[in-house]
């Protein structure tokens, strides 16, 4: 603990310095959490994380999550140095879905929308029409089904499979998967309810059909961590990255809060719940990155200007 502490104070000292602001993912270690809200940053959902990059005066974002995220803030403030504890950082779904494989597959849909998921490169982000966050995923595609559009939608064939569920939109899905929510086990969650009957049941919708299927509340991060305030139940389950427990626990200090289950009884698990990318985003990390540079995020200017179309619609539409 005071190792942790000094590494704070140091950190927050170099904050101050170089002018920069520390935005963290709720899925990164809880020190890291509590240091950028500590500091003035913020810790927040994908979304969020993009409006308060684009609108903080700083002239520094040192992003704490995933490289997409870092990206998305290079997109939308260019005029901006955007660093990360470290480049390595990347997640399943971006990785399932490069760019020539894609573009191909929006070519043989010539007539399609193209949806892609934040949790995508640049250079997808640039092909797309539309870029949507899952606090908005629904929204977007039940507008889209209302004025009669057909969609591609990518990556995640499991939040698309929800978001078609909901909407009834014409869609076809890219087959990408997020490996920490695609763990989640419907049978092993619902033998946990029938253990906690009263308790809420709170999902990402990263997670598979079966899982999604209990869920009382679907949502993204922050949403999920407002339905647990909101809701009346005094037991949660929670179906996501366990690193949402932090924030959670403290927004509903008196709930209790349980692990959904991520493999069956006698299985084990492969991330258990805790995204390998996120725990990459460490004390140490950013405080090297702080006083040596490096871990830049650079994003090439004609693919920026083409993903600032669909992400500033993303922004627009939940103004
Ligand atoms: P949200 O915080 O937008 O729900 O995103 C979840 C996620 O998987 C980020 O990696
Ligand atoms: Fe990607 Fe899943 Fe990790 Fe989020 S939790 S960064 S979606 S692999």
């Amino acid at each position: 603990e005071e190792e942790v502490k000094a590494y704070k104070d140091r950190i927050g000292a170099l904050l101050k310095e170089r002018n920069a602001a520390l935005v963290a993912h709720y899925y990164c270690d809880e020190h890291v959490q509590a240091l950028a809200e500590e500091t003035g940053g913020c810790v927040a959902d994908s979304l969020e994380m993009a409006r308060f990059g684009k609108n903080h005066p700083a002239e520094t974002l040192l992003v704490a999550g995933v490289k997409f995220m870092g990206e998305t803030a290079k997109i939308l403030s260019p005029e901006k140095t955007v660093y990360m504890p470290t480049l390595d950082a990347t997640c399943s779904l971006d990785l399932g879905c490069p760019i020539k494989e894609f573009s191909e597959f929006c070519d043989q849909h010539p007539d399609r929308t193209v949806v892609v998921y934040a949790n995508t490169s640049a250079a997808v982000k640039a092909r797309a029409d539309w870029v949507v966050t899952s606090s908005i995923a629904l929204q977007v595609a039940e507008h889209l089904a209302e004025k009669g559009e057909k969609v591609i939608w990518a990556p995640d064939k499991h939040l698309g499979s929800y978001v078609q569920r909901m909407s009834g939109a014409d869609m076809i899905l890219w087959d990408g998967e997020c490996i920490v929510h695609d763990e989640f086990k419907g049978k092993a969650l619902a033998d946990l309810k029938k253990v906690y009957p009263d308790a809420a049941i709170l999902v990402h919708p990263e997670s598979p059909q079966a899982v999604v299927e209990l869920a009382d509340v679907v949502g993204s991060t922050s949403q999920l961590i407002k339905a647990a305030t909101e809701l009346p139940n005094k037991q949660c389950i929670v179906a996501t990255d366990r690193g949402i427990f932090y924030k959670m626990q403290q927004a509903a200090p008196d709930k209790e809060l349980i692990a959904a289950p991520t493999a069956g009884e006698g299985a084990t698990c492969r991330s258990c719940a805790n995204c390998p990318w996120m725990a990459m985003n460490s004390l140490e990390r950013i405080e090297n990155v702080l006083r040596n540079g490096g871990e830049e995020i650079f994003v090439d200017e004609d693919i920026r200007q083409k993903a600032m179309k669909p992400l500033q619609r993303m922004l627009d539409f939940n103004a």
